[in-house]
């Protein structure tokens, strides 16, 4: 758990839970092609904590994110989300926890090249029902929160990257979420701008207590982490000490 410099460190309480994994287990294919891509993982992620899952392409990692988010059904195990089991809801039910509740960052950025930065967080506000004058003051206080005052009226395509993915995290931000969920979302971006991203996403888990769980090999960030943990063959473990070593 993150606390600031000079206060008594607080043990995170069953309140604070806001993810919770038990025995998740995903395999695609059957037979002799049967890839088991998550196998067996339990996991807690309380509010304000940066939780960074690394490990080796092909490990896992985005299926781990994936079912997280409940955008894709485990073959088995829970996935708790603010206290709910997302599994055990209607597809109506668990998409509406998704959109209250979580925020995906993706690595590709996923914007649409022909609006502004603006109106690609004020098209996900008109998504949740919210729209008019408040939506786009919404938009661009959200972007402007994340240092995009200047280009709230630049497209995708005249963006940098780092850019991109801040217009990204302000839409993922629009619901106010208690879960942030991001895939590899510094590995199309340079040292600075990842820096940039990294710290941004820290500083959500900081400042508004969101539980930020972030996939990625990208050995650069793995500073602004609580915990780091190591995915590979489908089990989550320490990360091993040689993947440490240029940190
Ligand atoms: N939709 C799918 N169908 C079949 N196999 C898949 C599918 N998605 C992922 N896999 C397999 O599951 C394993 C883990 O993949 P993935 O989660 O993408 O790993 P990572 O993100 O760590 O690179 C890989 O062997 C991959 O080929
Ligand atoms: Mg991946």
């Amino acid at each position: 758990m993150a606390t600031e410099t000079g206060t008594v460190p607080v043990e995170p309480s069953a309140n604070d839970v806001v993810l919770d994994v038990r025995d998740l287990r995903k395999t695609f294919g059957s037979g002799a092609a049967t890839v088991v891509a998550v196998d067996g993982i339990d996991l807690t992620v309380h509010r304000g904590e940066t939780i960074i899952i690394s490990g080796p392409s092909g490990a896992g990692k985005t299926t781990l994110v994936t079912l997280l988010g409940g955008i894709l059904t485990p073959t088995s195990g829970t996935v708790c989300i603010g206290g709910r089991d997302v599994g055990a809801m209607s597809a109506g039910e668990s998409a509406e926890v998704r959109r209250s509740k979580v925020g995906f960052v993706f690595q590709t950025f996923g914007l649409l090249d022909a609006l502004t930065a603006r109106e690609n967080v004020e098209v996900a506000l008109n998504l949740v029902g919210k729209g008019g004058a408040s939506a786009r003051r919404q938009a661009e206080s959200l972007l402007t929160r994340l240092g995009m005052e200047q280009r709230l009226h630049a497209k995708p395509p005249t963006l940098s990257g780092g850019e991109r993915q801040r217009v990204a995290i302000a839409r993922a931000l629009m619901n106010d979420p208690e879960l942030i969920l991001a895939d590899e979302p510094t590995a199309n971006l340079d040292s600075k701008q990842g820096r940039q991203v990294a710290d941004i996403l820290r500083t959500l888990a900081d400042t508004y207590e969101v539980a930020v769980v972030i996939v990625s090999h990208d050995q650069r960030i793995y500073d602004i982490a609580d915990r780091l943990l190591w995915l590979e063959d489908g089990h989550l473990t320490l990360p091993p000490s040689s993947s440490l070593e240029d940190r």
